[in-house]
């Protein structure tokens, strides 16, 4: 769920538009600073890549960066990641621990997806702002102060939340220091050809085949492509094409569908590849997708009582998972607690105290499924005593 990073990762930006050239030199500009950075950009544009950027040419960066999504994370869980916490302090709590933020001294701490922090977080994540000092979870003072730099990242309109009351504005000035605001692929096209020949590259390295070349008319469908999911979508667009091409010359027919409808819609005003708000542009992924894998993941939760949130959110955050999956798992979850959320949470291995979050979390990404339509079905499960022997 975090990760820490003290060696220089191979991180770069592939591109020469004026929009990336633009974007490096803000880059090395904030890099000589400390001043915090928020970042902002469709799903896939490449926030990540720019906060290592800035961290590895920064002053800190022999120092540690530390990286937490804190999306779908629940409040207790979020809170004990960042600041430790004590021992006794919730049920398994053997020992004291670290937060990330103390595991990163004098580095770099970046907490992506900023904008899904609760409001009783974003007041936690603002006093640790004004005053530096760490209270882990179930100590009654501060244990220590720590020098990190903040940079944080979102696909929301910040602006937006403040105003409807989901993001605090006084957090906002705090975090909004720096901004960069990354555009979305389709608003530098001329970066879609770097990034297919890099990927092709890259990819036949990694897959053993020979590297190939792209005919005309297929790279034209590339680059008429809205990329919803932007960067990552490309990425595994080509990984995709390069597997199946096997080294021939990737013609427009070797392209998926979705691009290829794209194309033949465009001058038509179809809405093929409208903009997705979810983790995922679906279409793009599919190599280690399907069902298979998603009766895989419930299997884990419900017969080696793994936790949701260790192992099923984790993937789907770092697009590893498509919204099918996740549907599919929560369908076969469903199906054995007879259409009853609140005994999936149990059969998922959460907290009770989940339920809330979890079912935001589905919703926001579009993967509530209707009860009512497993209560047709009869119960193959009576209740929390037979949780996890179903076939
Ligand atoms: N300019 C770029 N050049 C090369 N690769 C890039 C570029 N921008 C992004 N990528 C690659 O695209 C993928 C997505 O980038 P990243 O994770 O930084 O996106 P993000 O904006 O954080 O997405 P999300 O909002 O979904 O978390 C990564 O594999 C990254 O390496
Ligand atoms: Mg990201």
């Amino acid at each position: 769920m975090a990760i820490v990073t003290t060696r220089q990762p191979e991180v770069r930006l592939i591109g020469q538009s004026p929009a990336i050239q633009a974007l490096e030199a803000e880059i090395d500009s904030a890099s000589r600073s400390d001043a915090k950075v928020l970042i902002t950009g469709e799903t896939g544009v490449g926030k990540e890549v720019v906060s290592r950027l800035i961290h590895h040419r920064s002053a800190r960066a022999a120092a540690g960066l530390v990286t937490l999504n804190c999306a779908g994370l629940p409040d207790s869980l979020l809170e004990s990641e960042l600041f430790g916490h004590v021992r006794g302090s919730f049920t398994g709590a053997y020992r004291d621990k670290p937060g990330l933020l103390e595991m990163a001294p004098n580095g770099t701490v970046f907490l992506d997806e900023v904008g899904e922090m609760s409001n009783r977080m974003q007041v936690v994540l603002l006093r640790f702002l004004e005053s530096g000092e760490i209270q882990r979870v179930g100590a009654d003072r501060s244990h220590t102060r720590v020098n990190v730099r903040l940079i944080t990242a979102t696909n929301r309109d910040l602006q937006q939340q403040i105003n409807t009351g989901a993001f605090r504005e006084d957090l906002y000035f705090r975090l909004n220091v720096i901004r960069f605001a990354i555009p979305p692929l389709r608003e530098r096209v001329e970066d879609v050809p770097l990034l297919v020949n890099y990927y092709i590259h890259s990819f036949s390295q990694s897959h053993k085949v020979p590297v190939t070349e792209v005919m005309a008319d297929a790279m034209d469908a590339l680059m008429d492509y809205r990329w919803p999911g932007n960067i990552r979508e490309l990425k595994n667009v080509v990984e995709r094409i390069v597997l199946k091409t096997c080294g021939r010359p990737i013609k427009a027919s070797d392209l998926p569908p979705e691009v290829l409808k794209a194309t033949s819609a465009a001058g038509t005003g179809s809405a093929a590849g409208a903009v997705s708000s979810g983790p995922a542009a679906e279409s793009s992924e599919g190599l280690a997708s399907g069902t298979g894998r998603a009766d895989e993941l419930a299997n884990l939760m419900m017969k080696q009582g793994e936790s949701f949130w260790a192992v099923v959110y984790p993937i789907f955050m770092s697009r590893d998972l498509t919204r099918t999956d996740l549907r599919r798992i929560v369908q076969v979850g469903l199906e054995s607690t007879n259409g009853n959320y609140r005994l999936l949470v149990q059969l998922f291995n959460m907290a009770p105290q989940d339920y809330k979050r979890f079912l935001s979390f589905l919703r926001k990404h579009d993967c509530h499924l209707p009860f009512q339509r497993f209560r047709a079905v009869p119960a193959r499960l009576q209740g929390p005593a037979n949780l996890g022997k179903t076939s």
